[in-house]
């Protein structure tokens, strides 16, 4: 255990993000080791080994055709980051319909473009295998961005509830009705067959950050089957987890991507603590992975926050293109203890937590020090894969710099959000430049 005010992390980042915010900054104990071969070890995840304990995170590149097809771009991205040697590889949203889209470049799989998806995983483990000596697993993130739906770019959101804290009087939008709703699992389903027959080794229903599915766990006005009581908001989600894993075999993965705290300072927040939202209540988010549990849950993925809502609760970053609205410490903190107390509370379940791009170039230290105090099973690397996509090898050879880290400055993001081609602005010439030219308009 280190200090975090200690000279370690101070003559670092934290240097800085301390020195630009004006938090009281409690001693908060983040774990630390320098013996990197703990996150060398082996991981069963049901009948498959993730060959070491890291995992790299679904992030969105925005490079798809307008059919969702994946692009040579696409092809070339998970080309590096396989040969980068992640245990697990987790391959961002891939939307489940036209109208769910998050942008027009996301992805999205159908029966016209499953070569493309099968290219896609082949190059993945032949490119790990060649180089690392194993293959990764990896996890296909199927997802309805709901009210962050943007299929021509332009919003047209479709909502799980009415929520005047979120109301946007510039876009009109769509309450996603009971019967749009009850026709969703089985797509889901279809989808999961497909990326099956794909060859991915799992897929992933995406239910954080916001998104359709997550907004629906604190729909707690709406009304009929799938809003109100704890078991309405979460009807969809376990319905569509029963028809997926009776649809696939029972070896292919099946996993969720969780938000365990959505930290909204309005009444519609799940995990909060209600009479602190600074604070998280999980409750209601353990009640609900042990049913995903006893419903085929085979991996899980706990975040928090929302990139359109809270960005500094669910990737926290050092003041720069954006000024963070809390004190990165304190968000990283929460990310990794939430995570350990799922870990905990469910250690049956393999898990991969969130935040540790937040880091910067002490990442590889504290996701050691993660593993060797047992609060998750993977440590999960988001926005560094996009900054430094060789960092699980680098690590697990020694060879770790952290001069190629990611900074945290979220400019990836920045990248995003306005509908771009998303990479690191800071280590990648290619993004670097796309980032200069929207700049300076
Ligand atoms: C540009 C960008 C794209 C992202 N795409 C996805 C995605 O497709 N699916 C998802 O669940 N999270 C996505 N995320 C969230 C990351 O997976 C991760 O949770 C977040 O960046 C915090 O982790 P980090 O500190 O390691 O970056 C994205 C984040 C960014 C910045």
């Amino acid at each position: 255990m280190q200090n975090f005010d200690n000279d370690y992390y101070n003559s670092s980042i934290y240097a800085d993000i301390l020195k630009n915010t004006n938090f009281i900054v409690p001693k908060l104990h983040m774990p630390y080791s320098k013996d990197f071969s703990l996150l060398s070890k082996e991981k069963k995840i049901s009948g498959k080994i993730a060959a070491n304990r890291i995992c790299y995170q679904p992030m969105e590149g925005q490079d798809a055709d307008e059919n969702g097809d994946p692009s040579e771009l696409t092809f070339q991205r998970y080309k590096t980051l396989s040969y980068g040697g992640a245990g697990i590889i987790w391959i961002e949203a891939v939307s489940i319909l036209p109208e769910a889209r998050s942008n027009k470049h996301q992805l999205m799989i159908n029966e016209h473009n499953l070569d493309k998806y099968k290219r896609l995983a082949e190059i993945s483990k032949e490119t790990c295998f060649k180089n690392n000596g194993y293959e990764p697993i990896i996890i296909l993130q199927l997802n309805h961005s709901g009210r962050y739906s943007k299929p021509d770019g332009k919003p047209h959101p479709i909502i799980a509830m009415e929520n005047k804290y979120f109301y946007n009087p510039e876009f009109s939008y769509t309450l996603a009705t009971d019967d749009y709703l009850n026709s969703l699992p089985q797509i889901f389903a279809d989808k999961a067959i497909l990326c099956e027959s794909a060859g991915f080794d799992g897929i992933d229903i995406k239910c954080c950050h916001g998104y359709l599915y997550s907004e629906l766990l604190s729909a707690y006005d709406r009304k009929g089957k799938y809003g109100g009581s704890f078991e309405n908001r979460t009807r969809l989600l376990i319905d569509t987890f029963d028809i997926c894993r009776n649809s696939i075999k029972r070896d292919t993965i099946l996993s969720c991507r969780l938000n365990i705290y959505d930290g909204y300072n309005t009444p519609y927040s799940f995990g909060n603590d209600k009479n602190n939202l600074e604070k998280y209540d999980l409750s209601e988010p353990k009640l609900l992975i042990e049913k995903l549990y006893s419903h085929g849950l085979d991996l899980l993925n706990v975040t928090m926050g929302s990139p359109y809502v809270n960005p500094d609760v669910s990737r926290p970053y050092r003041p720069g293109i954006d000024k963070p609205k809390t004190n990165a410490i304190n968000a990283l903190y929460r990310l990794f203890s939430g995570a350990a107390d799922i870990h905990h509370a469910f250690p049956k379940i393999p898990l991969v937590n969130t935040g540790v791009s937040g880091l910067c170039g002490k990442c590889a230290y504290a996701a050691a020090g993660m593993i060797e105090e047992d609060m998750t099973d993977f440590v999960g690397f988001g926005r560094m894969n996009f900054a430094y996509p060789n960092i699980a090898r680098d690590i697990l050879s020694n060879n770790y710099n952290e001069k190629k880290c990611c900074v945290a400055c979220s400019g990836c993001s920045t990248l995003k959000k306005n509908g771009l081609l998303s990479g690191c602005i800071i280590r990648n010439e290619k993004y670097k430049e796309i980032y200069k030219e929207f700049a300076k308009k």
